[in-house]
C-alpha cells in the first residue's frame, strides 16, 4: 500500500519548505517516454520530482505537469520540483536566463529548488541546452571553459533567482566538503541541499556528516546505481529484500531514507515506479542498515570521465 500524502517522510528546509524524502529522478529518461513516466510517478503518489536542463527532457516533464495539474486533484504547491543550472550557464545573468528557460519548459511559474549542477563553468553556448550545444569544444576538441566566472558569481545568480521569485530554495550538486565550506563563507542565502551520488556501494558517510553539521540537507542520487551493475545485484541486498518480502530496489531506497536523506530513483516503467514509491513502507532494522553500510566500496556509478573526460565529482 502506498503511503498517502500526509504519511510520507519529509524534511523541512531552512526556508520552511517541506520536501518529501522519496523523490523521482528523470536523468536518462528518454524524451519519448518521459511524459508517461512522470505522470506514472505523480499518479503513484510521488510529490518530489527531480529535473535538470541537461537531461534534455524538461519539456516532456512539463507536459506531464500540465496534464496532471489540469486534472485539479493535486495542486502545484503539493509537488516539490527541482531543476539545475547547466555548466555553460554559470555567468550571473545566464543563471537567471537558464532558470527562466527551465520554467518555460517545465510549464511552471516557480521552482521549489534550483541547484548548481556541477562546480565548474564552461563557455556559454546558447539556451535551451540541446544535444548540439551542451558543451562547446575548440578545434582540438578541448572543452571551452568559462572565463572569469567563479562559483561565487554563479551563486549570486541563484540568489537572484530567489530574489526574483523564480525559485523558493537553492542548493548545489556534486559539491565536495571543501567547496561547500567555501560556499558557506560567501553565501548570502545558504545552500539548502547538496545532491550527490550515493548508494550502498558508495555511502558518502563523511560528506553526509559534514552536510548535517552545517545544516545542509543531503540528497542521494543514483540510489539504485544508475543502471550499472552494482547495488541492485548485490547478494546482501537480495537477502534482506527476501526477508522483508520486498524488492532489492525497495531495500536500497529504504536504506537511504533510514539515513534521513532524500533519495532519487529513476524508472520509466510504471510497475517499478509504483514499487519504488512504496519503499517507504519498508522499515529496516539498525542491524540491517549497518550491514548495508558495510557494503561501501566507494564505487562511482556515474563517472563523469565517460561524459567529458575528467572526474568532477564531490
Ligand atoms: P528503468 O528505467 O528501465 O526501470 P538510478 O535511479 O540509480 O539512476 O537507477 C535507475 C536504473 O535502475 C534504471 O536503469 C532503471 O531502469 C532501474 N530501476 C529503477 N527501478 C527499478 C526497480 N524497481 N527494479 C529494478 N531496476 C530498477
Amino acid at each position: 500500500m502506498a503511503p498517502s500524502a500526509d504519511q510520507v517522510k519529509t524534511v523541512t528546509l531552512p526556508s520552511g519548505a517541506v520536501m518529501p524524502l522519496n523523490g523521482f529522478g528523470t536523468w536518462k529518461a528518454p524524451r519519448e517516454v518521459t511524459t508517461a513516466a512522470v505522470l506514472a510517478a505523480l499518479e503513484a503518489g510521488y510529490r518530489h520530482i527531480d529535473c535538470a536542463a541537461i537531461y534534455l527532457n524538461e519539456a516532456a516533464v512539463g507536459d506531464a505537469f500540465s496534464t496532471f495539474f489540469s486534472r485539479g486533484d493535486v495542486s502545484r504547491s503539493d509537488v516539490f520540483i527541482t531543476s539545475k543550472v547547466w555548466n555553460s550557464c554559470h555567468a550571473r545573468d545566464n543563471v537567471v536566463k537558464a532558470c527562466k528557460q527551465s520554467l518555460r519548459d517545465l510549464q511552471l511559474d516557480y521552482l521549489d529548488l534550483f541547484l548548481v549542477h556541477h562546480p565548474f563553468s564552461w563557455e556559454f553556448a546558447g539556451l535551451p541546452i540541446t544535444e548540439d550545444n551542451w558543451v562547446r569544444r575548440d578545434a582540438n576538441t578541448n572543452i571551452c571553459w568559462g572565463k572569469g566566472v567563479s562559483l561565487e558569481e554563479t551563486w549570486r545568480g541563484l540568489e537572484d533567482c530567489i530574489d526574483q521569485g523564480l525559485v523558493r530554495n537553492i542548493g548545489v550538486s556534486n559539491y565536495s566538503a571543501v567547496l561547500l565550506m567555501d560556499l558557506l563563507q560567501y553565501a548570502r542565502i545558504k545552500p539548502a541541499i547538496n545532491q550527490c551520488e550515493c548508494h550502498v556501494y558508495n555511502t558518502r558517510s563523511q560528506l553526509r556528516d559534514i552536510c548535517k553539521q552545517f545544516g545542509v540537507h543531503f540528497t542521494m542520487y543514483s540510489i539504485l546505481g544508475s543502471g550499472k551493475t552494482g547495488p541492485l545485484g548485490d547478494e546482501t541486498v537480495a537477502r534482506i529484500a527476501k526477508e522483508k518480502d520486498a524488492s532489492p530496489a525497495q531495500v536500497l531506497i529504504a536504506w537511504g531514507l533510514a539515513h534521513g536523506s532524500s533519495v532519487l530513483a529513476k524508472s520509466t516503467h510504471a510497475e517499478r515506479i509504483k514499487q519504488n514509491f512504496e519503499s517507504e513502507e519498508i522499515e529496516l532494522s539498525q542491524k540491517e542498515v549497518k550491514e548495508l553500510d558495510a557494503l561501501d566500496r566507494e564505487l562511482r556509478c556515474c563517472d563523469m570521465v565517460e561524459y567529458w573526460g575528467f572526474a568532477s565529482h564531490a
